[in-house]
């Protein structure tokens, strides 16, 4: 799961979707594309939308995504069209390409929409973010799970 800060919107998506899935059999994890927020813990309104909903993601902490990250996951899903330029920079070859998804692409194929950047807004931008991810990570999990 990748945003800009890795502190507001993968860092939720990381919990949602590590609470689909089967810990033993999957690894989920989250970064930004800035070194912004590097070791920091996740924004305390994604926390707390996260806490409402049953999932404490406060023990995690920023990373930047990097190059080898391709070689560690199957999957890469990004929040918007700056953090797949960015992912995409990044990659080396096509099999790395062909691993970068837009998250909202899983509920609305080929849209190449946006999860919104609820950073600068209020309360309100992080549960409706919470709940497309919620959206995504569901169908995310529930293809994974079939496999
Ligand atoms: P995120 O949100 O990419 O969802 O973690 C942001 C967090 C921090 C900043 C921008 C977006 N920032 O500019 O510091």
């Amino acid at each position: 799961m990748v945003c800009l800060g890795n502190i507001c919107r993968s860092p939720l998506a990381e919990g949602i979707l590590k609470s689909k899935l089967p810990s033993e059999d999957f690894t989920v994890d989250s970064a930004g594309t800035a070194s912004y927020h590097i070791g920091s813990a996740p924004d305390r309104r994604s926390i707390a939308v996260a806490k409402k909903h049953g999932l404490n993601i406060s023990k995690l902490k920023g990373r930047q995504f990097v190059a080898s990250d391709f070689d560690r996951f199957d999957y890469i899903y990004v929040m918007d069209a700056s953090n797949n330029q960015n992912v995409l920079d990044l990659a080396r070859n096509d099999d790395d390409r062909s691993k970068v998804k837009f998250i909202l692409n899983e509920v609305y194929p080929n849209e190449n929409f946006d999860v919104p950047d609820p950073y600068y807004g209020g309360d309100d931008g992080f549960q409706n973010v919470y709940n497309i991810l919620e959206e995504a990570c569901t169908k995310i999990a529930n293809d994974l799970n079939k496999h």
